[in-house]
């Protein structure tokens, strides 16, 4: 089985991705062959700095290894080493349609906050399915904000199929059956995010205890003092509960039972010491590896080289099914 998912160098990581995607990729790389892929080139679509962009690409590497990626299993490499990435999915954008690109709901998102939109916005999701389909891959584990970019792949792939013959694999989403959603602390309305969200309303990884203990307790609750998952009516609570739950492993209706009606003080201070245990040995993990450097563009470099060779006959034959003379 292939396995394959991407995530974006820049913004600092936060406990949203490691709910809706860090989490699920340790167990799975046990399941088959994966592919991490650090997407440098996805990174350029919104507003950046050159010198963020480059340490934040080798800062995501030391975190996927904090939270427990293990290099001798899987394949961590970055999108930009690869070029035959952004070559197919220049091909893949002979066949994807501009109606269905302006209907991504994150495109319409961040297009509303954006100053400048740029091409590359828009056409982001195709360089993911390229990322996806170059790989024949069988599962992708996403947080629940990808589903629709992924059902885009699916299409591209299917359309590319019937046109051109039988040239990729169909690829399955796998989400978190808790937490692939995490919101915002401070606007439970919207998903917690280091680009879009509020610094207070976000857990970043690496954030101290001291941080996580005051960024929880400043959290949003709602009316009424009992501790129940009810999205729609108590959505700060069931966002605590639902973290809380990721955190420790226990299920949602269980922490209800033991919190009913304690008040939501004690489990305030709870879901901060959850996080705090959680994250405090992945942080202490990540400062020494990202420390050295040069074993981590060793690993890099690594991971390039394969994922070159795995992509390699995939784009090879879109090229030829699709008319190109061959050098
Ligand atoms: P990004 O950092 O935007 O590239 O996202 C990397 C991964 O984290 C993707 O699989 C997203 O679906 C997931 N993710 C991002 N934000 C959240 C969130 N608030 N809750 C759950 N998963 C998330
Ligand atoms: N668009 C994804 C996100 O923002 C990142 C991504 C790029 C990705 N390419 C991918 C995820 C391929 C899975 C597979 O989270």
């Amino acid at each position: 089985m292939r396995i394959f998912s991407g995530i974006q160098p820049t913004g600092a990581k936060h406990f949203g991705n490691y709910s809706g995607a860090f989490r699920q990729f340790v167990p799975i790389q046990e399941e088959g062959e994966a592919f991490f892929c650090i997407v440098d080139l996805h990174s350029i679509t919104t507003a950046f700095e050159p010198e963020e962009l480059r340490e934040s690409s080798l800062d995501l590497a030391a975190m996927l290894f904090a939270v427990g990626l293990d290099p001798d299993r899987s394949t961590i490499f970055v999108q930009s080493h690869v070029t035959a990435h952004p070559e197919a999915a220049w091909l893949l954008s002979s066949i994807a349609s501009y109606g269905q690109l302006g209907r991504m709901t994150q495109f319409k998102d961040k297009g509303e906050r954006q100053e400048f939109i740029s091409a590359g916005l828009f056409t982001y999701p195709v360089l993911m399915a390229s990322d996806i389909l170059l790989y024949q891959t069988d599962v992708v584990p996403i947080g629940d904000d990808q589903k629709q970019h992924l059902e885009l792949a699916r299409d591209l792939a299917e359309r590319f199929n019937s046109r051109y013959g039988e040239t990729f694999k169909v690829p399955e989403g796998r989400f978190p059956p808790t937490g692939g959603r995490i919101m915002d602390l401070q606007e439970p309305e919207r998903k917690m995010s280091t680009t879009d969200g509020q610094p207070q309303g976000t857990v970043l990884i690496t954030d101290p205890p001291e941080t996580i203990r005051k960024k929880v307790k400043s959290a949003v609750t709602d009316s009424g003092s009992d501790v129940r998952y009810e999205p729609e009516q108590k959505p700060g609570i069931s966002n605590l509960l639902e973290i809380m739950s990721v955190a420790t492993g226990e299920p949602i209706p269980q922490l209800e039972a033991r919190y009913d009606s304690g008040g939501y003080g004690q489990f305030k201070s709870d879901v901060a010491e959850a996080l705090v245990t959680l994250l405090d040995p992945i942080r202490m993990r990540y400062e020494e590896l990202r420390a050295d450097e040069s074993e981590l563009r060793a690993v890099l470099a690594r991971g390039a080289a394969k994922a070159r060779e795995t992509a390699a006959p995939t784009l090879e034959q879109m090229y030829e099914r699709m008319g190109f003379v061959r050098p």
